[in-house]
């Protein structure tokens, strides 16, 4: 399957990457930077260039699935998290509805079902995370949502916990169990439809994600 990783050069999108080549994939990394190409390409994937302020299309047409892992990050404002967060994320899901992309696996995040379930500064992002997720569902894709907790540069444990729609605890996650856990969305048909929330816990990735098709 040829995937498009958006935000494939930090965090939870970097790791991915190498999940993706490591699982066989066809992988296309896309880049705002045409210096960052070469750090792609040694990843084993092929670096396209996109912004999602900017353009995407080139990037986007061809590929089968899309795995959106960008970010504004949390100290850009308000302003960043409506152009990245918000308006970047629809204009993707807007273009693979366009291009014909099938599959869509979006990283969201904890408690964007209900913004309101977060703190009065989180909000805003969370506000954005909910209404690309709203929108993705609408769009007829063949989406995922992934919503974790707060995200650790901890070493991968393998395990973690699903609650669909949600979870009654808060808690956190290693980057690399959630691009784990994206990488088997990608690779069962299972999770198609599924918007869960997800932090570390006892159940192996495989069977946590093949079991949100009962
Ligand atoms: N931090 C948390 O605890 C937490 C919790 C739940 C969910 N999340 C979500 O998880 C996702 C990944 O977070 P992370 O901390 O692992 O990643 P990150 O380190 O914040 O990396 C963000 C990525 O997004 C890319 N990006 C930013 N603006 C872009 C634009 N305009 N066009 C294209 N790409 C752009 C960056 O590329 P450049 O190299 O070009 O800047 C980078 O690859 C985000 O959606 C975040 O909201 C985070």
């Amino acid at each position: 399957m040829q995937v498009l990783v958006i935000g494939s050069t930090r965090g939870t999108g970097r790791l991915l990457v190498d999940r993706l080549v490591a699982d066989g994939h066809d992988v296309r990394a896309m880049i705002r930077d045409p210096e960052q190409a070469d750090d792609r390409r040694a990843a084993g994937a092929a670096a396209v260039a996109g912004d999602l302020e900017g353009d995407l299309e080139d990037a986007m047409r061809g590929v089968d699935a899309i795995a959106f892992c960008a970010g504004s990050g949390s100290s850009t404002g308000p302003d960043a998290t409506l152009r990245v967060d918000l308006l970047g994320a629809i204009r993707t899901i807007d273009l693979a509805v366009e291009l014909g992309i099938g599959r869509y696996v979006m990283l969201s995040s904890m408690a964007a079902d209900d913004p309101l379930r977060g703190s009065a500064a989180i909000r805003p992002y969370l506000a954005a995370k909910h209404a690309a997720d709203r929108i993705l569902l609408a769009s007829g894709l063949d989406a995922t949502i992934v919503r974790p907790g707060g995200l650790t540069h901890d070493d991968p444990t393998g395990r973690v916990e699903v609650g669909v729609p949600r979870l009654e605890r808060r808690g956190s996650i290693p980057r690399a169990d959630v691009a784990a856990v994206m990488a088997r969305c990608l690779a069962d048909s299972a999770s198609i439809g599924a918007s869960f929330e997800l932090l570390s816990g006892d159940t192996p990735i495989d069977e946590a994600v093949a079991g949100l098709g009962d």
